[in-house]
């Protein structure tokens, strides 16, 4: 009910009558008023005129289910939406959930997280408040080696979902899917599956944006919230949102080839390490490179010193920036 009058509210510039709200969510005016009292106690501005009706002055930067629900226009990704104030890690939900036959799309998010994991087995900080983890649970009908893919899909939408917002195109890529912004990190994906040699259970990508941030621990120098990029603070359910927009679009197009080929160019137009030399960390062998693009794999194409071109496939390897972290 709350989402349903969040939704109306936020779809109108200006007033929506009271009557209004009560014939299209088909309930009485006494449980509108209710609802909107609610709201104004979760710290929604909402301004009542009589004759006039409703209207939506402020949000507050809630990670609640109304407050997503209320933006979101998804037709499948993240409509089974659950949301923690606080939890150990949203990947780990995210896989209970589908060990216990969560559908496809579910979308697992948290203000907090108190056992926030990022890749090689690293934790992922997670301050309440400020940042976005989230974690969508799939069960694609494709070949287990060709999940990892997902991640860089994940990473396309999440960054054009930040450049949507920032107005500008202030994100990049980092190969495979660290969102760049002014050569530091906003972003990461962490990709976990259950599988069978030959049959997905499910797949969970995570991922952890930088939204609101105003500072970041010494040890973090490398990172950046979106907030200190542009200068204003977003709100996340928003943003949440849009990702999962995108990532609907661009999963369509990955299914239809079950590779990147559709989405080849535009990912290779985020990417912030083509035309850069780039250091390649092999188990047991280092070299030198120019980035040049993905294959339709998603695996990185380096030309090496001697004029060879590698491609890298991003299990395996890391790459980093000769001269920083890009
Ligand atoms: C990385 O190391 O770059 C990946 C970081 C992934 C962090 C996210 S936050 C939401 C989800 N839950 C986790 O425990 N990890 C991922």
């Amino acid at each position: 009910m709350k989402e349903k009058i969040l939704t109306a509210l936020r779809e109108r510039e200006g007033y929506v009558s009271g009557q209004e709200l009560c014939e299209t969510l088909a309930v009485s005016r006494t449980a509108v008023w209710k609802a909107v009292t609610k709201l104004r106690e979760e710290g929604y501005e909402i301004d009542s005129v009589q004759n006039k009706g409703y209207s939506l002055l402020a949000s507050p930067d809630a990670m609640t289910e109304a407050e997503i629900r209320s933006w979101l226009h998804t037709r499948e990704m993240g409509q089974n939406l659950v949301c923690f104030e606080d939890t150990d890690s949203t990947n780990l939900q995210a896989k209970y959930l589908a060990e216990e036959g969560a559908p496809h799309g579910t979308l697992v998010c948290a203000d907090q997280q108190t056992k926030g994991r990022g890749r090689r087995g690293r934790a992922w900080d997670s301050p309440p408040g400020e940042a976005i983890y989230m974690s969508l649970m799939l069960r694609p009908a494709i070949r287990p080696e060709h999940a990892s893919m997902l991640t860089l899909v994940m990473g396309m939408a999440v960054a054009d979902a930040c450049n949507e917002l920032m107005e500008g195109n202030m994100a990049g890529l980092k190969w495979p899917n660290d969102l760049v912004i002014n050569g530091k990190k906003a972003a990461g994906t962490l990709t976990e599956m259950s599988a069978e040699l030959d049959c997905i259970h499910y797949v969970v990508i995570g991922t952890g944006i930088n939204v609101n941030t105003r500072e970041f621990p010494a040890e973090l120098s490398q990172a950046i919230s979106l907030r200190q990029a542009a200068g204003h603070s977003f709100q996340r359910a928003e943003l949440i949102a849009l990702c999962m927009k995108y990532f609907e679009t661009y999963y369509g197009l990955f299914e239809q080839t079950e590779d990147l080929s559709l989405l080849k160019k535009d990912y290779d137009r985020l990417l912030v390490n083509t035309g850069r030399e780039v250091r390649v960390l092999e188990p047991g062998h280092e070299y030198t490179g120019t980035a040049l693009g993905i294959n339709r794999y998603g695996e990185l194409q380096v030309r090496c010193e001697d004029g060879h071109v590698e491609e890298i496939y991003a299990g395996e390897v890391s790459v980093r920036g000769i001269y920083g972290y890009v």
